[in-house]
Order: structure tokens, then sequence, then C-alpha cells
């Protein structure tokens, strides 16, 4: 019925699993010497520094790690917001450095059935603050903020294009130019994703402020290139608790090397300004790259991190992000945490909850919705209670 190939961009996009080409994916636990991790402590000190610095300089970035200052103003707060079972916080967040500041806001809703400081999710919005509406008028299965506060859970969301515009034209026109400007100026300068994770980080610093929140258990959610930045976000800062990224594709939990769907090819020509320039170098030559994604994963460990496919998704390649999760594992092993993947593909809707990697591959598709939250929710109240 479907489609093996298709056009796009005068490249032919690949969708027969027969034509995947042979791969080698780089090893999470061998150092350049060929020298094998065999503890946490290698990992830790060597190893994963090692991989981390290879994404900043290869992919995402290098992430600044210094600014000036950080400000959090409360610009709107309802304590019986949505019938009176959430406590609504509206929060402007400014970060200066050298004299010039960058602002965005932050939506945030807590449960007021509560006996602690309150789990949240904190959601990338990358598809338009309507989804993301303080004032409940307007509702989004994107961001079902009454379902999440039912469970029990915060929910929070800023949305990207506030501290770097996604377009190729002017995505320079926030954070990078006001904050970061020698970022642009370097091949390994960070660009819209990075500027993205950069602010899901100064959220995590606004969450450390708040007592009504356990910064304990932040979890950060993604949608696509939404996804891409969580797992970027997870990997970089470890203060995130758990990482939740849907139909992230490439560059996000899928395997550049099996070149099905969209390829780093076609990602840096349509999307060039969401990566440095170095990964420019790769459009044609995957298989030089020193990491694949499922060390994006890897980075992520020991943290819980769960990911979602659609199969109406091929362009996200749903089978390749099984694979990085699955290829992601031996760190989990390392520390211990409990994998529960099968090693073939799951079936459609029937997600892996009871383990420390989750997996769902959805009927449907490209989008974030009730059944992914419904899974995140169950994820999240497994491994939570796991660690406990
Ligand atoms: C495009 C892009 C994907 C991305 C998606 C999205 O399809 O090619 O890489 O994940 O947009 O963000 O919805």
């Amino acid at each position: 019925y479907a489609q093996k190939t298709d056009k796009f961009m005068g490249e032919i996009v690949n969708y027969d699993e027969t034509t995947v080409p042979k791969y080698n994916l780089p090893d999470l636990l061998k150092n350049p010497k060929g020298e094998r991790v065999k503890n946490i402590s290698t990992w830790e000190k060597k190893r994963r520094p090692e991989i981390l610095s290879l994404f900043e300089e290869n992919i995402y970035g290098t992430m600044p790690s210094k600014f000036d200052s950080l400000n959090f103003k409360i610009t709107n707060e309802k304590a019986d917001a949505m019938d009176g079972k959430a406590h609504l916080k509206e929060i402007e967040i400014t970060a200066w450095n050298k004299g010039n500041s960058v602002s965005f806001p932050v939506v945030l809703f807590i449960p007021n059935k509560r006996t602690k400081p309150a789990p949240v999710f904190l959601l990338i919005n990358n598809r338009g603050k309507r989804n993301t509406d303080p004032t409940r008028i307007s509702k989004s299965t994107f961001w079902p903020a009454e379902m999440i506060i039912d469970s029990g859970y915060a929910i929070a969301a800023f949305h990207n294009a506030d501290v770097a515009p996604d377009r190729k034209e002017t995505y320079q026109n926030g954070i990078l130019t006001q904050l970061f400007p020698e970022q642009l100026q370097k091949d390994n300068g960070m660009k819209a994703i990075g500027s993205w994770a950069w602010a899901a980080s100064r959220v995590m610093d606004y969450f450390i402020s708040d007592k009504d929140i356990d910064a304990k258990k932040v979890a950060i959610v993604g949608h696509s290139r939404g996804g891409k930045t969580a797992l970027w976000a997870g990997a970089q800062d470890q203060r995130f608790a758990m990482v939740f990224n849907s139909c992230s594709g490439s560059t996000g939990a899928s395997l550049a090397r099996r070149k099905y769907g969209e390829t780093v090819s076609l990602i840096n020509k349509q999307f060039g300004h969401w990566f440095n320039n170095n990964y420019k170098k790769f459009s044609n030559n995957v298989d030089s790259l020193p990491v694949d994604q499922h060390m994006l994963i890897g980075l992520i460990a020991p943290r819980p991190v769960y990911t979602t496919n659609a199969t109406q998704d091929r362009w996200a390649d749903p089978y390749g992000s099984f694979l990085s999760s699955v290829n992601a594992k031996p760190i989990y092993d390392l520390y211990r945490q409990k994998v529960t993947l099968p090693k073939d593909m799951p079936q459609i809707n029937r997600p892996i909850i009871n383990s420390a990697i989750g997996y769902h591959f959805r009927e449907g598709a490209h989008d974030l919705n009730v059944y992914d939250w419904t899974n995140f929710i169950r994820f999240a109240n497994f491994n939570y209670a796991v660690k406990n």
C-alpha cells in the first residue's frame, strides 16, 4: 500500500526497510582509543563528557554556561483556576548578559489537591501559544492541562519562538543576538535548538525557586522539533528528572545512519537554522559522524526517557527511534536500571511503560495528543515510584 520512495528537495526519500544501508553505530561505551568503559565512574568522568562535547561540536552547538543574572516575575496569579482545581502562575523570566536582556513568559498550573510540592511536566511548545492558553478558554489536546492536573502533576509551558524565532532568516533575534552574540561567530555555535534548550534550563532555574514545585521531579516534554530540543535539554542539563520526546525523528531519537525518511542532508537543507554549521559537513557523509542518536539517549541515563512515534509519520523513522532506544540500553545496564524494551519493534498501541527507557508506536498522525500524555503519566508514575 505504502510508497517506498518519495522525492523531496531534489532528493530521494527512502521508505523501504530493505534498502536501509548496512551501518556500524559508534560504540557508546568505547572511547576513541578503543578502551571499554566498565563502570559508572569512568562513564561519568570521561566518556559521558566526551560524547556530550561531540554533540555540541558537530550537531547542536556549544551551550553557554554563564550569563550575568536571572530574574523571575509573577505577572499573573490565580489560586482557584480550573474551577478551583489548580493554582495558575504566569511567570516572566528575564536573563541578563553584558547589559542586554531577553524576557519570555511561562505558564504554570499547579494542582491544589496535594500534600507536597508537585512534580511537573514542562512542555517546549513549538505550535503556538493557543495551545497553552492560561485562561483555558481555548483548550488543546497538545497540552491537556486539566487532565495533567487531575493526575496530580503540575504542567508548564514556554513558547520556543519567544527565545529564538523558528525561521532561518530571524532565529538570531532572541537570546543569540541579545545575550550570546559570540555563538553566531563560531561554526560550533548553537542556533535555534540550542537556544530553546537553554531556555528550558532557565525554566528549571525558576522551578528550583518555587516551593510549590518538586524540582527533583521535573520532566521535560517536546514534540517533533520540540522533541529534538527536549532530548538535547535533558542530555545537557541533568537536573531534568525525565525526558519525553514525541515524534522527534531526524536529529531527535532516530538513527541518522539508517537514511530512512528525513535524512541529515534534508534536515540541513530545510532547517539549517536549528543546528550548528559543522553539522552541514555530514549532510552527505553521515557515516563519518562521530555520534549517532542512540548516544543522545545514552546521555540521559540513568534518568528515564520515553519516545513516541506514529504510524502515519514515516518521515520521522519510527523504527529508527526504537533502535536508538534499544542501543542506549548498555548505559542503563551500567546503572542497573531496568529496561524492558523488546528486541523487535513493539506492536501498534502497545506502550512499554514499566521500563527506564519507554516507547510507544501509536496509531495516527504526527502529533502530540491525549493518548501520548496518558502514557507519559503512566511512565512517570511508574518511574517515580520505582525511585522512591
Ligand atoms: C518538519 C521537519 C522535522 C520536524 C517537524 C516538526 O517535518 O522535517 O524534522 O520534526 O517538521 O517539528 O513538526
